[in-house]
């Protein structure tokens, strides 16, 4: 019999990017012959659906959780009791989390309460700010105090853990697997979702955080706005995450406008395609600070703190905020000045080689035989 095949690994995935992100990990656990089980919690529903189809990922159990505009208590409460049920019934020897969501940290909790041990995939971001992001910076703090393995990006996030008292023994350095997902896609003859003429160059946006909301998104809109307005031969295209605080503000500041093209969130393939076509990404995104990198996409970060330093440290991402006059004197120079622009293209990847979910797979053989 082979290493794992008695072993049972519960691999639970909440919102898009943890199903993008755990794709990779699913496949290869499978190839290694563990008995692995997907749970969805479904905390985003067709966001989530659109990515496990492309990975032809069938959850096991699905418990359909996400309500409209849900609240972080009773997301949390709902996902609690749910969870508990399926760890119950299902038993796993080890559940694979991944990031920093409400479904990563309730279910850390959940495991803690059954006795099961976690491995935490993306395992040692930090901002040292509970308030940056939020709520997902208490989210990871509380999994990283809750999880038996730590799968850490990158060796700055292993020292981040260190600090937080984890064992060195229980860390391990993967790189993150978004770079796995995006790399087996990239190099495809991918086709783009709009119509945008060749010649033009694209900015690409998204911004959907929570700490964003309210009076941040509509400065980061109005400075797209003007932004659209200064530089009519540029092509502006924002896929709008479907949050309702984030898609009312966008809609009412930057509908019906020439150059602005909003469209409701993009496939990931279709994103990826329009990743590679941009010329420049604007995103307070978690995952785009890592992917555009790796695709040579200088991106500008609509964040005050990120727990991604290694791209900004590396010049190939810059923090800028959501300051309406941050934001345009921060783009406008990488419209207009080559040199300023190429400084920041530099195709690297500072987040991943593309072998993550090999490295984790290895670390769950061992330390599973
Ligand atoms: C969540 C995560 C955030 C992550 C983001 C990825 C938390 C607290 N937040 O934020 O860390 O960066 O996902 O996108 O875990 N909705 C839909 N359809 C969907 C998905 C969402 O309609 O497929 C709408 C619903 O009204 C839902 C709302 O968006 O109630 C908020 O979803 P939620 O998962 O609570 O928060 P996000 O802002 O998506
Ligand atoms: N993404 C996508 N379609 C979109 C916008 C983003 O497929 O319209 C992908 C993106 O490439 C990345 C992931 O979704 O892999 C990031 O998700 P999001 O920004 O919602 O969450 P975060 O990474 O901030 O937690």
């Amino acid at each position: 019999m082979s290493i794992g095949a008695n072993r049972t690994i519960l691999c639970v995935i909440g919102t898009r990017p943890e199903a993008i992100k755990m794709a990779p990990v699913i496949l290869s656990l499978r190839k290694k012959s563990f008995q692995v089980r997907v749970l969805a919690t479904a905390q985003h529903r067709s966001l989530l659906d659109q990515v496990l189809d492309l990975f032809g990922i069938e959850p096991d159990i699905d418990l359909n959780i996400m309500k409209p505009n849900q609240s972080l208590a009773s997301l949390t409460a709902r996902l609690l009791l749910n969870v508990e049920e399926v760890l119950v019934s299902e038993k796993p020897d080890a559940v694979l989390v991944q990031g920093d969501t409400t479904t990563v940290m309730t279910v850390a909790l959940a495991c803690f309460y059954q006795h099961i041990s976690v491995g935490h995939i993306e395992a040692g971001l930090r901002t040292w700010d509970i308030d940056n992001p939020f709520p997902e910076e208490a989210n990871r703090v509380i999994t990283g105090k809750l999880a038996r393995w730590h799968f850490a990006p990158t060796e700055e996030s292993r020292r981040n853990l260190l600090r937080d008292g984890i064992p060195d023994k229980n860390i391990f350095i993967t790189g993150n697997t978004v770079i796995d997902t995006l790399l087996s896609l990239a190099d495809q003859d991918l086709t783009l979702p709009i119509n945008i003429d060749s010649n033009k160059r694209l900015v690409l946006i998204t911004a959907h955080r929570r700490e964003n909301f309210g009076e941040p998104l509509r400065s980061i809109c109005q400075a797209i706005k003007t932004l659209s307005q200064n530089n009519p031969s540029v092509e502006f295209l924002y896929p709008i995450h479907p949050n309702p605080n984030v898609t009312e503000t966008v809609n009412e500041l930057l509908a019906n406008r020439k150059n602005v093209h909003l469209c409701a969130p993009l496939d990931y393939t279709h994103f990826v395609a329009t990743m590679k076509r941009s010329f420049l990404i604007l995103t307070d995104s978690g995952g785009i600070q890592e992917e555009a990198p790796a695709l040579g996409k200088p991106v500008l970060v609509l964040r005050n703190e990120t727990e991604r330093p290694e791209a900004i440290a590396q010049g190939v991402a810059k923090l800028v905020g959501h300051d309406y006059d941050r934001i345009l004197s921060e783009t406008q120079p990488l419209l207009d000045d080559e040199s300023v622009y190429f400084a920041m293209k530099k195709g690297i990847s500072p987040y991943g080689d593309g072998h993550a979910a090999e490295r984790i797979t290895k670390v769950l053989e061992e330390q599973l035989c």
